[in-house]
């Protein structure tokens, strides 16, 4: 077993990108309103992608695309509401409040927040987040790194979650083998 519900942190490497969209679907079957997903990683790491298979699990039929320039994008339309940020243009903690990223993200707010380069302002994400690292992966264009971490209640739900896709991939893998 690779991963249980009581650790807070989880890795695992998807080979493609069927396998790398069960971990949207799989976070997209559990969120709540006022859960918190930060996404951090390098440059076309491939944090749209997993919010685009995240926004499709919701049921959200709209295409998901980089909110890069609006900072935000709302899409009501799937079992929750999703709050889709990104936060690579802004020059400043103090411009959040522009998008209202405070009100948004606390956890009395319906919907749930996917944030797109978290890690430029990690004073201000919540404490009960979930964050997920997206890497490359060198020689295998297809594949990507995943880590995921996060303490509290909400985290851990959402840990545990995912941690039963990685372990089922991987009690298949070795039944493969
Ligand atoms: N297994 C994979 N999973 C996700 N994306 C993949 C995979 N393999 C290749 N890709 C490609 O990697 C790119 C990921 O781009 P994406 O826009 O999701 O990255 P990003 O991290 O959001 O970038 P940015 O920092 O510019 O917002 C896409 O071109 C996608 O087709
Ligand atoms: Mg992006």
């Amino acid at each position: 077993m690779i991963a249980n519900a009581i650790e807070d942190s989880l890795s695992w490497s998807p080979a493609n990108r069927a396998d790398f969209s069960l971990v949207g679907s799989a976070l997209a079957a559990v969120v709540q309103d006022g859960d918190v997903i930060c996404l951090e990683g390098e440059l076309g790491a491939g944090k749209t992608s997993l919010a685009q298979t995240f926004a499709l699990g919701l049921g959200i039929a709209s295409p998901v695309v980089s909110p890069t320039f609006n900072i935000l994008c709302t899409y009501p339309e799937g079992r929750v509401p999703l709050h889709h940020f990104d936060l690579y243009r802004l020059d400043g903690p103090e411009q959040l409040e522009d998008v209202d990223f405070w009100a948004l993200t606390d956890d009395g707010t319906p919907g749930v927040c996917l944030i797109e380069w978290a890690d430029l302002f990690p004073d201000e994400m919540p404490e009960d987040a979930l964050t997920i690292h997206v890497g490359y992966i060198e020689g295998n264009e297809e594949a990507r790194s995943l880590r995921l971490s996060g303490e509290g209640g909400r985290a851990g739900r959402l840990l545990a979650a995912v941690a039963e896709v990685f372990d089922g991939k991987s009690a298949s893998q070795e039944q493969d083998a």
